[in-house]
């Protein structure tokens, strides 16, 4: 009888490399193994699924997903504002619905009954993996082999390893955690933990320290149209390859980094750095312009539910009712974000140098302290009339006016 078939999510490291093995050995599996190019530092990903058929997978694909992931998933996270606790700008978060969904797609495709990843029972990823898979195929059975093998230690898992022909990497383990993708780096751990420990130098590579920085600001122009970046200085570009410039220009002017505790969906706190600098810039650049393009009203409602956003995507629930509904609210308010904003960057540090667009709110002749003003001032006397009627009712019967209370 054949066997029946897994379909693994492998980035080519030792967990996910010792998962291959494992999915054969202990659970008698045939493996295929998918490693998602979603931007990452590592670009030999032919390198990576030759690893994984030598290990044993029966197949192994390694897919492309940027175009999609910036099209589908951050150009509606630069929409939505999006930031989790108002920091940081949700890159694993995204990018593991935008996975799962391959990994669905591929266990159809093969005719696969289960599913596996290679995260451990601690962290976000899991739910994210486990709740995009099951939303989009709650018939597909998950294997989690990090959380369930008793391989607790690194020298345990090498052991494991060598012992199962499976490549042990010679180098020193590393001494961080690192996730990267197209809207930046995630790096945990290590002498991180210690949340009074100053981040060492070496964990940034996509920002240049801002003290090597040079002094003279850069000056950057982003073109949005429907809340969606087009441009950068009157260059239009693919969204893929305007995230890659814009990680290239605020990299290089020390933009970007980010030193944050955390509240994770399982309960606990960690302390990330992350260096995100298109993600950040967009996402300044494009709220900018929407201060101009919205109401006072949109603007207030839309806040509170970009929180919401930032915190359902966290949470793993992209492929879900609510952030469905939010996306189609942002849909309607997104219609008219359609302009330029320019922005200074200098020494790690991001100014905004003027903003301009065809269906801007802002009217400079009600504006203006200067002549051409048309503001009907004998408008003002009635408005405060109205406006402060309950305040003045309250101030007689309640409040200071009253004599009830003293004013401290
Ligand atoms: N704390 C971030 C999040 O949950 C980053 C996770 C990074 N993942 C990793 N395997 N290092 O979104």
């Amino acid at each position: 009888m054949s066997k029946e078939k897994v379909v693994l999510a492998y980035s080519g490291g030792l967990d996910t490399s010792v998962c291959i093995k494992w999915l054969q050995v202990e659970k008698n599996l045939d493996v295929i193994a998918i490693c998602g190019n979603v931007g990452q530092d590592e670009k030999d990903l032919e390198w990576i699924r030759q690893k994984a058929l030598d290990m044993g997978a029966i197949a192994s694909e390694a897919v492309d997903m940027r175009a999609e992931y910036a099209r589908d998933f951050l150009s509606k996270a630069i929409w939505a504002n999006g930031k989790y606790e108002g920091v940081y700008p949700l890159l694993s978060a995204l990018s593991r619905p935008l996975i799962s969904k391959h990994l669905v797609e591929i266990a159809h495709r093969y005719g696969a009954k289960y599913v596996a990843h290679g995260c451990t029972g601690k962290g976000n990823d899991q739910v994210r993996f486990e709740t995009s898979i099951r939303a989009l195929d709650p018939d597909l059975e998950i294997i989690a082999p990090v959380r369930e093998w008793d391989l607790t230690s690194r020298e345990s898992e090498m052991e494991w390893a060598a012992a199962h022909d499976v490549p042990v990497p010679t180098t020193k383990k590393k001494p961080y955690s690192i996730d990267d993708n197209l809207w930046g780096r995630a790096i945990e751990c290590g002498v991180l933990e210690d949340t009074w420990n100053t981040p060492p130098a070496d964990i940034w590579t996509m920002t240049a320290d801002p003290v090597d920085c040079p002094a003279e600001p850069e000056t950057v122009i982003i073109g949005f149209e429907g809340g969606v970046p087009t441009s950068i200085n009157g260059e239009k570009m693919e969204l893929l390859d305007l995230i890659i410039k814009a990680n290239e220009i605020a990299g290089r002017n020390g933009y970007g980094r980010l030193d944050m505790i955390e509240d994770r969906v399982v309960g606990i706190k960690s302390r990330e750095c992350y260096e995100c600098p298109a993600a950040l810039l967009l996402i300044e650049a494009h709220h900018t312009l929407e201060t101009l393009c919205l109401d006072y009203e949109t603007l207030k409602e839309k806040a509170k539910l970009d929180v919401e956003w930032a915190s359902a995507v966290y949470r793993g629930l992209w492929f879900s009712q609510n952030r469905f509904a939010l996306d189609a609210y942002n849909a309607y308010t997104q219609k008219f974000v359609t302009g330029e904003v320019r922005i200074k960057l200098c020494r790690g540090g991001l100014f905004v140098d003027g903003v301009r667009s065809d269906y801007s709110l802002y009217d400079k002749n009600l504006a203006t302290y200067d002549e051409g003003d048309t503001f009907p001032h004998e408008a003002a006397p009635g408005f405060i009339e109205l406006h402060s009627m309950q305040h003045r009712t309250w101030s007689r019967v309640q409040g200071p006016g009253s004599g009830l209370q003293k004013i401290d």
